[in-house]
């Protein structure tokens, strides 16, 4: 779906969000959010936000999974994506602190297995992802999935690759202090979401967008993977569809 521009696209995917909430709330049940960082979700956080302040919209059924980490990372350094998401979205909510989920960046490298089996079971216990955000960067990864991964990997600690880190670098100020690792929900844990929408916008995606929508299905691009899914649905603005 092509949008003028990523505000109307943004409000648009805000308001589905609302309408899963507002759903599961008049049954009495719980929503659960899949979550992304990155700069192409901000204004969808801000509209939820807008929604909560003046609509009253209330995230208390809502629990959240986020996507990704960086590995190693404190949650309170200011790159970390746990303070990504209470600065754009968790500080200005009511969703209770303890439903909130993101892979934890502080856990010695041997007990990250058990993590990840954990964070995976959690969220099959919960009846799944209602709803899973995505960005998409330049290599083609959904989440951390760089290039390499495999249509059913897990949530795991992966290696960022060379672009993302070059990517990241703003962030940390030079490439060389990007963390070299990551946890990241697997491409079979986003594909097992009930609906996936990966977002995109700016020029400078219009590259990988069209290997993602239109490319051969290959591990060189997970984006690709999404081909294979009928819940997928991609959003973008004018200039990241240039090339479609
Ligand atoms: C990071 C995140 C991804 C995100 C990507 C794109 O690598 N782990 O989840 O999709 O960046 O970032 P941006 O939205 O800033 O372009």
């Amino acid at each position: 779906k092509v949008y003028a521009n990523q505000d109307e696209a943004s409000v648009d995917v805000a308001n589905r969000i609302a309408n899963i909430i507002k759903e599961k709330q008049a049954k009495g049940e719980t929503a659960v959010l899949g979550l992304a960082t990155g700069a192409t979700p901000v204004k969808v956080y801000k509209e939820l936000v807008r929604l909560h302040k003046e609509e009253g919209l209330s995230f208390k059924n809502v629990i959240t999974f986020n996507l990704d980490e960086y590995y190693p990372m404190k949650p309170d350094a200011p790159q970390s994506y746990v303070t990504f998401m209470n600065k754009n979205l968790f500080d200005h909510i009511d969703v209770p602190k303890e439903n909130i989920n993101i892979p934890d960046g502080t856990l010695p490298e041997d007990a990250i297995h058990a993590y990840c089996e954990a964070y995976e079971q959690k969220i099959s216990n919960l009846g799944g992802i209602d709803i899973q955000l995505l960005g998409i960067g330049r290599t083609g990864h959904i989440g951390f999935n760089e290039p390499g991964s495999a249509p059913n990997s897990g949530t795991r600690l992966v290696v960022l690759d060379d672009l993302t880190r070059r990517d990241a670098s703003r962030d940390f100020g030079g490439k060389e202090n990007v963390p070299t690792k990551a946890l990241t929900m697997g491409v079979g844990t986003i594909f097992k979401a009930k609906e996936i929408v990966l977002m995109a916008w700016n020029e400078k995606k219009a590259e990988i967008v069209k290997k993602a929508v239109e490319g051969e299905i290959s591990s060189d691009i997970p984006a690709t993977y999404l081909q294979l899914s009928s819940s997928v649905e991609f959003i973008l603005d004018t200039d990241a569809a240039s090339q479609l």
